[in-house]
């Protein structure tokens, strides 16, 4: 077997500006050096309008960069003739998913982008009960997708994107319309297929619960790229997430108040295991 690049997604001094009124160039993003390995679980954080939807959008090749260069697998973004490989090896949930859901069962939605590829048909069905399977969908196929709830529907628009047998899955903070059940529901599946498949993830969010258990957590702010490392160190760092307008976890942010209090707690506590662990296993106040 040839040697596969543990590279699977690279970003070059990359930067994006909109088109703004009269002509002035809106920046969105600026500097961005970034490279994902084969298999990683990015957390991507950062307030609104910091360039994550862009960042994710030029990795998707649904945008062209305005300076530097997106590669994906090797691909440059802006092949025209691979564009469709690159889509294909790095696949996009968004945010809403009413907005991805276009069929009128579950089972043709989830068969949408392969007859996009003109597969034969029992290669389509194959990787549809496939995916059904891996992600509990079996009973669902015939319904339609409205009938759903918002949990179900993000699981089949990442059934559909799976379909395609990515290597990498970007999502757009795909929780953000869920109630807490189906947040949870989402953020299982999509761990399972990093750990079981392998299939890198960029997950976009600003729950910083939802980067806890990522192996790199990266902060946009204002289109620069300000912070990356384990996600101890980053989400641990109370002052700098305060600064640009997020929060703490529920532990990061209580282990803060308790320490004002007087509490002896170890630093880098971000969950909230390990922050009861502490508690009942210290003297605890000096
Ligand atoms: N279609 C657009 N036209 C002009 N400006 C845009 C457009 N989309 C986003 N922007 C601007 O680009 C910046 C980054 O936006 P975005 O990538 O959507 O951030 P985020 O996803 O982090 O909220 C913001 O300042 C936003 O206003
Ligand atoms: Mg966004």
């Amino acid at each position: 077997m040839g040697m596969r690049s543990e590279i699977m997604i690279e970003a070059r001094n990359l930067a994006y500006y909109y088109p703004g009124e009269d002509e002035t160039p809106v920046p969105a993003l600026s500097g961005i050096n970034l490279t994902v390995h084969r298999g990683e679980y990015i957390a991507l954080l950062g307030p609104n309008g910091s360039g994550k939807t862009t960042l994710m959008k030029l990795f998707n090749a649904l945008l062209a960069p305005s300076e530097g260069e997106v590669r994906v697998e090797g691909i440059s973004t802006v092949d025209e003739e691979r564009i469709t490989e690159v889509r294909r090896y790095c696949g996009m949930i968004f945010q809403n998913p009413d907005n991805q859901l276009v069929a009128t069962t579950v089972e043709e939605d989830i068969a949408f982008g392969l007859e996009n590829l003109a597969l034969p048909s029992p290669e389509i069905q194959n990787r549809v009960s496939g995916v059904a399977g891996l992600l509990g969908l079996e009973k669902l196929l015939q319904q339609p997708p409205h009938l759903l709830s918002g949990g179900e529907k993000q699981r089949v628009a990442i059934a559909g994107v799976l379909a395609m047998q990515p290597h990498c899955i970007l999502m757009d903070e795909p929780t953000a319309m869920l109630d807490p059940a189906g947040r949870r529901d989402v953020i299982e599946t999509v761990r399972r297929l990093n750990t079981e498949q392998g299939i890198a993830v960029i997950h976009v969010t600003h729950f910083p619960e939802e980067a806890v258990f990522a192996d790199r957590v990266i902060i946009l702010h204002r289109g620069s790229l300000i912070r990356q490392g384990p996600p101890k160190d980053v989400l641990s760092d109370l002052p700098l997430l305060h600064s640009i307008g997020l929060q703490g976890t529920a532990a990061v942010e209580l282990a803060a108040l308790l320490r004002e209090d007087g509490f002896k707690l170890p630093p880098q506590i971000i969950h909230c295991r390990e922050l009861v662990h502490s508690l009942c296993s210290s003297e605890l106040k000096s």
